[in-house]
């Protein structure tokens, strides 16, 4: 359990099929509405003073679903940064992103890729997209790591240690989140900061993602409000 503030919030957004679905709209709209509601939440992170916020957009296993909604999660960032991405300039956000994005169309990409270079000097809130991110992969991906710098003589086998694994992590230096909340009713990780997640609150909600606003989050992680200004 952490005390005080906590530091770094991830979150997994699920239920905007479903939140679709009952108003008779497509998947797509219910993640269209997703996304809305994430602007809400990285606004609600400034406010209450969070330092990481990690929100999962697209895991590994997401490639399955039919491919209009695959295109239309992949295109969802391109028309996402091209509009806020002066915002978060302004207000000094952060954009990291955890996963493999070499499989992605280059578009969405490029995207991505200018989101994190133009934000890496600035000292505000950081919101990490994990995208094309799973747990195991993300484990996978730092053993590599790890075995090419042994192999290359920059580090020894006995520097290998939990920090050193933590560190070649797609989340790199970030502290691991204090809380995780899954929206969407369900009760699972699913392949989300699976060795990040060790000491982390769990907390799962019975809400739709695009029914989860800012004074729930607040709520959910018993915050008071630490900064005043609301988006820019
Ligand atoms: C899971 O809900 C959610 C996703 C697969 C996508 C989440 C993405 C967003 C909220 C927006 C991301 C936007 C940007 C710009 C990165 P689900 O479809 O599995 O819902 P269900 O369980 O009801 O089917």
């Amino acid at each position: 359990m952490y005390r005080g503030s906590p530091n770094h919030v991830a979150i997994i957004m699920d239920g905007n099929g479903r939140w679709g679905k009952k108003r008779r709209l497509s998947r797509s709209e219910g993640h269209y509405a997703g996304a809305k509601r994430m602007e809400e939440i990285i606004d609600a992170g400034i406010v209450y003073g969070i330092k990481v916020l990690t929100l999962y957009a697209f895991s590994s296993e997401n490639w399955s679903r039919p491919s209009d909604e695959v295109n239309y999660l992949m295109d969802l960032p391109v028309r996402f940064f091209s509009r806020k991405l002066p915002e978060f300039m302004k207000r000094n956000i952060q954009i990291r992103i955890s996963g493999n994005i070499s499989p992605l169309p280059v578009k969405t990409r490029e995207v991505l890729e200018k989101a994190v270079t133009r934000t890496e000097n600035n000292t505000g809130i950081i919101v990490n997209f994990a995208f094309n991110y799973g747990g195991r992969s993300d484990i996978v991906h730092a053993a590599r790591t790890l075995i090419e710098e042994v192999n290359s003589g920059k580090i020894s086998k006995d520097d290998i240690n939990e920090e050193k694994i933590q560190q070649y992590l797609y989340t790199g230096d970030l502290p691991s989140p204090d809380m995780i909340i899954r929206t969407g009713g369900e009760k699972r990780i699913s392949n989300f900061l699976l060795w990040q997640s060790a000491e982390s609150d769990l907390c799962f909600l019975d809400v739709y993602f695009p029914d989860f606003t800012g004074e729930m989050f607040a709520e959910t992680i018993g915050q008071q409000p630490v900064n005043s200004y609301l988006s820019g």
